[in-house]
């Protein structure tokens, strides 16, 4: 999904229809936010997060329920997503990553850090002009069937958004043209979310993450609750729509197979933090840190030739608690290329080896280079090459 100068996409339905008065929108055409469609000003990234953090207070007690930790659900992530470009978000169930795409959204409150949306600051903004910009930036979850109203027709879920941001053109007209860009039929507005299936629910939540002509959407587990044949149906559906649109996605997901064909760059979250973030092919040709060399070595190769040849690494152990994050490295505890020196004890920043390549591993330059090999005891014992998957 790489487009990095995305077709200019259609004025957004309000502009023009709001009963005449210019809508004061903070991100479009404002001089600290950039020109709203158009490309990034001196190629700015749409989104660019720094430091974020996100640290849930876990009570105990019955009355005075006093903060005994905190769950450090994003741990200090910094990431950049270019204008009309696809990010990957990958990393185990539990690593941060759903928390991590609604505090960029702000629908959980960072603890610290800052988002800046369009060189906007979406930090401190009031209540209405953080709604406001919500319209530039929406989610599409996992389970559509959950984050469908059961009693909602699909034109009353489609008109909500328009509604609720002051669209006073034709509603109906509206939800017509975003059936047809989702591929559903007209006839479906007048149908409830339990008389479709799962693919097609999905394209209802996508048309209504359209519905205000968003600038990016935070797809949280697009494709993991569909079955294989339809998510591909769904993948492509939303890189049409990206190319049509000129969309910027962040798409996350727990399966490095799902993000691969469709992120230009992937970052791997590991425990709250970033651990390895590089553009999707030079990722797959060759992992640097060993979370993303375990996380690609489970990836099941069609040749089956290659297949049975090369050396699973396998991940011993469960995710630690975020509560406890291991001092040092935070991936020591599990790490099958762990050094006696430096990886328990201190902790290892996400650098750039090479120019768009970034790792958070103190030892990728040997391990890349087969000085630093795995314990032998983390291979599959059925396998016998070390080896990462090239296709
Ligand atoms: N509202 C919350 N309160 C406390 N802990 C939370 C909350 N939301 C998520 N968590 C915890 O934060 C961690 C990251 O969760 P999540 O972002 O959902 O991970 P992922 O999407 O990668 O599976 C998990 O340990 C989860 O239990
Ligand atoms: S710093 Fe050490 S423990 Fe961490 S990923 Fe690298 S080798 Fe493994
Ligand atoms: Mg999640």
């Amino acid at each position: 999904m790489s487009a990095s100068t995305g077709p200019s996409r259609p004025d957004p339905p309000e502009r023009g229809a709001t009963s005449g008065s210019p809508e004061s929108d903070p991100l479009r055409g404002s001089p600290e936010a950039g020109q709203g469609n158009g490309p990034a000003p001196s190629g700015e990234p749409l989104l660019s997060v720094r430091g974020l953090k996100v640290h849930f207070p876990v009570r105990r007690g019955v009355l005075l329920q006093r903060v005994a930790g905190h769950v450090r659900a994003v741990d200090g992530v910094d990431l950049d997503v270019a204008r009309g470009m696809t990010y990957g978000l990958v990393g185990e169930s539990g690593c941060g990553k759903s928390t991590l795409g609604k505090a960029v959204l702000r629908l959980v409150e960072p603890t610290a850090g800052t988002v800046l949306f369009n060189g906007a600051d979406l930090g401190g903004q009031s209540p209405e002009r953080m709604r406001r910009l919500r319209r530039h930036m929406q989610m599409v979850f996992q389970d559509p069937l959950a984050s469908l109203d059961p009693r909602q027709s699909v034109e009353s879920v489609l008109t909500e958004p328009l509604r609720a941001h002051g669209f006073t053109g034709d509603r109906s007209r509206r939800v017509r043209e975003l059936l047809d860009l989702v591929g559903l039929p007209s006839g479906a507005a007048g149908r409830y979310p339990h008389e479709f299936s799962g693919g097609q629910r999905q394209r209802i939540g996508i048309a209504r993450a359209i519905a205000l002509n968003p600038e990016l959407i935070i797809a949280d587990e697009p494709v993991s609750a569909l079955d294989v044949s339809i998510q591909a149906q769904i993948v492509n559906l939303l890189e049409d729509l990206q190319e049509q649109l000129g969309l910027t996605y962040v798409v996350v997901a727990h399966d490095l197979a799902v993000v691969r064909h469709v992120s230009d760059v992937i970052g791997v979250m590991y425990l709250g933090a970033l651990v390895e973030e590089a553009p999707s092919d030079a990722l797959y040709a060759q992992p640097l840190h060993p979370y993303t060399i375990a996380l690609m070595s489970a990836i099941p190769i069609p040749d089956p030739e290659v297949e049975e040849r090369r050396r699973r690494i396998l991940l011993v152990g469960d995710l630690p608690s975020p509560v406890d994050v291991p001092p040092g490295c935070r991936f020591h505890t599990r790490c099958p290329f762990r050094r006696p020196t430096r990886c328990a004890d201190e902790v290892p920043a996400l650098r750039e080896t090479r120019p768009g390549r970034k790792v958070a591993c103190h030892w990728a330059e040997e391990i890349a280079a087969g000085a630093v090999r795995a314990a032998a005891g983390a291979h599959d014992p059925a396998a016998t090459e070390v080896g990462t998957p090239s296709s």
